[in-house]
C-alpha cells in the first residue's frame, strides 16, 4: 500500500443522507455528508466506547453515535455529550479520527497517509476520460483478489485470446509491437495484438496513473477507466466507467455504456477472468515466483514504480497493505 496518495473508495452517488460503512485499506470507515453536502470519512469507531459511527445518523450536519448520542463535527471534534449536559467541558481526546477526503470525477477519494505535511498532490485522472458527455454509467464490483495482483491484470492484453476468446475472435495471440513508457507516476503502454501471419490486428493502449487508476482502450472510440482500491489483503473494490463515441444521442449513449459495462464487468471479468486469475499463486504478489516476459512489460513497469514509490515513502516493498 503506497502511502501519501489519493485512493478512490466509493461512487459519490452511493453516499446520500445516511452514513455508509465501508472497509478499505483493511480499515473500517464511516462515510457521511455534512450540512453542506460535503463528504466526510472517519474511522468507524466512536472514541467514547468504540461503537461503529456508521450505525448512527446525521443531525444538524454532524454525526451522532448510535450508543450514547455523542456528536462529532466534520473535523472529528466532539460537540455534544448528552449524558453530561449542554454545559459540560468536552475532554480533549474525545475526537474521531478523520481522513482527508475529496470528491472528483463522480468518486469519493481518500488520502492515505500516516503523517503528511505540505500541499496534497492532485487527484490522478486521465484527460481522455475528462469528457463527461461520452461517459456513461459506471459500476463497481467486489473482486476477491489481492490489490496488487488485481492491478497487474489491468496491463494484461495477452490473456484476451485465451480467457475472452469471443471478444477478440480471430485476433491472434501475439503482442507485437509493444511499447512501455514511464514518466513520473504515469505508465503508458501500447501495441498490437495480432496473428503471427498478419501485420495488423487490435491496436490497444493501457495507461496507469499511480496509485490506482487505469485507462484501457481497445478502439479509439471506446475506452474505459478502472479505479481500484484495496478492501483488505485478499479483496479489492473495482470501479469501471465507459467512454464511447459510437452513439452520441443523449440518454442512449448512457444506456449503451451501461450495457457494455454490464457485459464486460459481469460476464467477461467476473465469470471469465476470475475463474483463471482466482487460481493465481502466490495469492500475494511475490517477485521471486513470477517469471515475467516481454509482453508483461506493463506489469513489470507497475511493480517497479510501486517499489520506487514505497521506497520514497520509507516503506518495505511487500505486497501487504501495511509493511512492517
Ligand atoms: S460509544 Fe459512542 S457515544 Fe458512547
Ligand atoms: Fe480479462
Amino acid at each position: 500500500m503506497i502511502p501519501n496518495q489519493w485512493y478512490p473508495i466509493l461512487e459519490s452517488k452511493k453516499l446520500r443522507r445516511r452514513p455508509v460503512a465501508l472497509t478499505r485499506m483493511g480499515e473500517s470507515l464511516a462515510l457521511w455528508r455534512d450540512g453542506d453536502g460535503r463528504a466526510v470519512v472517519m474511522r468507524d469507531r466512536c472514541p467514547h466506547r468504540g461503537v461503529a459511527l456508521s450505525g448512527g445518523r446525521v443531525r444538524d450536519g454532524q454525526i451522532e453515535c448510535p450508543y450514547h448520542g455523542f456528536r462529532y463535527r466534520r473535523d472529528g471534534e466532539c460537540s455534544f455529550m448528552p449524558c453530561e449536559g449542554r454545559d459540560a467541558k468536552i475532554p480533549a481526546g474525545m475526537r474521531a479520527h478523520v481522513y482527508q477526503t475529496r470528491e472528483a470525477h463522480g468518486l469519493v477519494w481518500l488520502f492515505w497517509s500516516e503523517a503528511f505535511e505540505g500541499a496534497l498532490p492532485e487527484i490522478p485522472w486521465f484527460e481522455a476520460a475528462a469528457d463527461e458527455r461520452r461517459g456513461g454509467g459506471g459500476s463497481a464490483v467486489h473482486w476477491p483478489q489481492n490489490y496488487v495482483r488485481t492491478l497487474e491484470t489491468n496491463f494484461d492484453i495477452h490473456h484476451l485470446p485465451f480467457v475472452h476468446k469471443a471478444l477478440v475472435l480471430g485476433a491472434g495471440a501475439r503482442i507485437d509491437p509493444y511499447q512501455v513508457e514511464v514518466e513520473g507516476n504515469h505508465i503508458r503502454t501500447w501495441g498490437t495484438l495480432r496473428r503471427e501471419d498478419r501485420e495488423t490486428g487490435i491496436d490497444f493502449r493501457v495507461e496507469f496513473k499511480a496509485p490506482s487508476i487505469t485507462l484501457l482502450e481497445l478502439s479509439p472510440r471506446l475506452l474505459f477507466v478502472v479505479a481500484d482500491c484495496p478492501i483488505d489483503e485478499q479483496n479489492t473494490w473495482r470501479y469501471a466507467r465507459y467512454y464511447q463515441d459510437y452513439v452520441t444521442v443523449p440518454g442512449l449513449h448512457g444506456l449503451l455504456s451501461w450495457f457494455a459495462l454490464q457485459l464486460d464487468w459481469k460476464l467477461f471479468q467476473v465469470r471469465q477472468d476470475l475463474r483463471v486469475v482466482g487460481t493465481q499463486e502466490p495469492r500475494l504478489p511475490d517477485q521471486e515466483r513470477d517469471r515475467l516476459v516481454r509482453a508483461d512489460g506493463g506489469t513489470a513497469a507497475y511493480l517497479k514504480l510501486r517499489r520506487k514509490l514505497l521506497a520514497e515513502a520509507g516503506q518495505a516493498p511487500t505486497g501487504l497493505l501495511r509493511s512492517a
